[in-house]
């Protein structure tokens, strides 16, 4: 019965509906929500959602051990990225090797990297005047964006789309496959 966690450090829309995706599920069961600012949206929709919520400053993950250690004493089997800005540190893949799972909000390898984070990425397609974006679901190594492609759907950027109206787009394609791929990936091996 794998177990989840997710991390993100903003609004946490992606988490809430994942969240609710595995809420009652026969097999999946989320865990542990970890966020890393204290005053993000996201930390209020865990509680409602009675989900065991906790903030981390930079030290918990970089420095003692103390989220790994936080997740083994929760035997949490996956870890999810939903919108989590930091960077994922090597101790943390060398105790989750294969089990950490990240979502992208364009078309990896384009518009990745340190800094390309949310509405940093669509401002970028749109002034690039990309004919099509769309989401990427990839293992995380210990490099922004750059771990195995898992899975990727697409969408039209039309010539008046604002970055705002792509953000929406994209958010559609992600309440749709993200909770369903990750289904699917922690139910292969187990
Ligand atoms: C999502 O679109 C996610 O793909 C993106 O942040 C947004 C978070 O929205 N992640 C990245 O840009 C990672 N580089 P949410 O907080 O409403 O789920």
């Amino acid at each position: 019965m794998p177990r989840l966690a997710v991390f993100a450090s903003g609004n946490g829309s992606n988490a809430q509906r994942i969240i609710e995706y595995f809420a009652g599920h026969p097999a999946i069961t989320v865990d542990l929500l970890l966020c890393n600012r204290p005053d993000a949206p996201v930390v209020a929709r865990g509680k409602n959602l009675g989900v065991a919520t906790r903030v981390f400053n930079r030290a918990a993950l970089y420095e003692t051990g103390e989220i790994i250690e936080i997740l083994a004493a929760k035997r949490i089997d996956y870890l999810v990225l939903a919108g989590f800005l930091w960077l994922i540190p090597q101790s943390l893949i060398a105790a989750y090797p294969g089990r950490i799972i990240n979502i992208h909000p364009a078309l990896l390898p384009k518009y990745g990297g340190k800094g390309m984070y949310g509405m940093k990425v669509h401002e970028s397609v749109v002034a690039g005047s990309d004919p099509k974006s769309g989401i990427t679901i990839h293992y995380v190594d210990e490099k922004y964006d750059e771990g195995k492609i898992i899975f990727q759907a697409e969408c039209a950027v039309s010539s008046g789309d604002t970055p705002a109206m792509l953000a929406e787009k994209i958010h559609a394609l992600e309440y749709r496959y993200y909770p369903e791929v990750i289904e699917k990936i922690v139910t292969r091996d187990d």
